[in-house]
């Protein structure tokens, strides 16, 4: 199955990406993460996309489609994948309408003070990708998964989160009924006290998997 995580920032679709790619077997394609690495690796692109980032917008599409039809092209990808931050405005998605064929969009919504409390706790490992929240991680600092030293985002900053939660209304919000129209649109409403393993649960009801 050829998937979309669509949802604001902070909405768990990583989470449930990073889930999801274990049990299906198929990769999680995050461009957050992929931009991430180029700015660690302080790549061209990195360099050019981290300024964007660090404020809150949203990278030139011109950028971001590159990446994702250069990365479609892997044969990992050949079985289905999760888009995980792509598309994120309608011109991406036109974009990639032309190089693949998307199965199910799942819009994944959160009310937006949930939000705000889960990034401000949230703490990813730039080496894996993985991410925790400071609340389940019992004082630890290190990557659970790989070992490395686990970092707070520089665009959790709340001013910055703010900025993206309009972006996002602005800019991505749109693509819901894009999805709708297309005929693949799927929402899983999540409860602001569900766990991860509850909020999981109902993304598989909704996907149809067993
Ligand atoms: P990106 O990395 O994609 O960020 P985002 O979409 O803003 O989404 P997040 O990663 O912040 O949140 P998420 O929904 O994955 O939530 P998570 O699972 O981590 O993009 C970053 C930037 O890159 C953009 O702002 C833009 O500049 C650029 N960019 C990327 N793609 C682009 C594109 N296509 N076009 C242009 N620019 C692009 O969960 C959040 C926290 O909550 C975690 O701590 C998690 O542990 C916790 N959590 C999750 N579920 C639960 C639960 N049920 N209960 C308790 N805690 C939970």
């Amino acid at each position: 199955m050829n998937m979309i995580f669509l949802g604001p920032p902070g909405a768990g679709k990583g989470t449930m990406a990073q889930l999801l790619m274990v049990d299906e077997k198929i990769p999680q394609i995050s461009t957050g993460d992929m931009l991430r690495q180029a700015m660690k690796a302080g790549t061209e692109m990195g360099l050019s996309a981290k300024r964007y980032i660090e404020a809150g917008e949203l990278v030139p599409d011109e950028v971001v489609i590159g990446i994702v039809k250069d990365r479609l092209q892997a044969d990992d990808c050949k079985n289905g994948y999760i888009l995980d931050g792509f598309p994120r405005t309608v011109p991406q998605a036109e974009a990639l309408g032309q190089f693949a064929k998307i199965d199910v969009a799942l819009n994944i919504d959160l009310a937006d003070e949930v939000i705000i409390k889960r990034l401000s706790g949230r703490r990813v490992c730039l080496k894996c990708g993985a991410t925790y929240h400071t609340s389940t991680l019992n004082g630890s600092e290190t990557c659970a998964a790989c070992g490395e030293p686990l970092v707070q985002r520089k665009d959790d900053a709340p001013e910055t989160v703010k900025n993206r939660l309009a972006v996002y209304a602005a800019q991505t919000a749109p693509l819901i009924a894009y999805y709708e129209k297309k005929g693949v649109l799927k929402t899983v409403k999540c409860e602001p006290h569900a766990t991860v393993q509850e909020n999981y649960a109902q993304v598989r009801k909704v996907l149809e998997l067993a």
